[in-house]
């Protein structure tokens, strides 16, 4: 009889997070959520027992998947944070806002007739939700796997993004990936070794990188 391969707990994150300004405006970013959602698909294809923490997307939730819908980091954050102890492992793919209003103004904010041509939105930093998670620690018995958009050449960016938030892995794609159908992916370990996976489908890529669960170490060691 064939042994069945033990299914993973695995946590994913997916698509922007809004930071709201009053009640109808928010900052947000261009994230279609998609790269997050085909890797719960995959994930879950794959056998693994998935959750799916998502920001405001418009995507069906994939067959089999949990998902639980946050609007803010900080949301994503308490989601997130409840999850993880659970699981075995994180795919960190949401554009997390790095910024959020200092204050949400309870009614909506007016343009008034005073004539004023500039006004400015005072901004505070929200936490880093990955590093939050990991205390910037990698943990042998978990994998973590997190995303980077970097402008130019961002791998030496993306090295020191993977230390300092505790990652296994980071995937590395150009802004080209946001709102796209296909993707070209970087992906680099904790352990140096550097793997290229040329232009696919985001649902294509997914499946690559959800084997890195089974298959990473024997990758890291090649
Ligand atoms: N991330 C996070 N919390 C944040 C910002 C980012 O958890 N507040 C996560 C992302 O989900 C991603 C990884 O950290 O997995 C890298 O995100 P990125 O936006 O590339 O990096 P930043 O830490 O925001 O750095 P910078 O803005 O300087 O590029």
């Amino acid at each position: 009889m064939a042994r069945r391969r033990p299914r993973l707990r695995v946590l994913v994150s997916a698509g922007p997070t809004r930071e709201r300004v009053d009640p109808v405006r928010f900052l947000s970013n261009d994230s279609s959520g998609r790269m997050g959602f085909a890797l719960a698909e995959a994930a879950a294809r794959a056998g693994h027992d998935v959750v799916l923490v998502a920001g405001p997307v418009a995507l069906a939730t994939p067959k089999g998947v949990r998902r639980i819908d946050v609007e803010s980091a900080r949301e994503m954050l308490g989601a997130l944070r409840a999850e993880w102890r659970a699981a075995d492992a994180l795919f960190m793919a949401a554009a997390v806002a790095d910024w959020r209003p200092a204050r949400v103004l309870a009614g909506k904010w007016r343009a008034k007739d005073g004539g004023a041509r500039r006004a400015r939105i005072d901004l505070v930093r929200n936490p880093d939700v990955l590093a939050t998670l990991t205390r910037g620690r990698r943990d042998p018995r978990r994998t973590v796997v997190a995303f980077a958009l970097e402008t130019g050449d961002g791998e030496r960016r993306a090295r020191a993004k993977l230390r300092k938030k505790g990652a296994d892995w980071i995937v590395l794609n150009g802004p080209g990936a946001l709102n796209a159908d296909t993707t070209r992916l970087v992906v680099l370990g904790a352990s140096g070794v550097r793997i290229a996976i040329p232009e696919r489908s985001k649902r294509a890529a997914a499946r690559d990188l959800v084997a890195l669960l089974r298959h990473g170490d024997v990758l890291a060691a090649s």
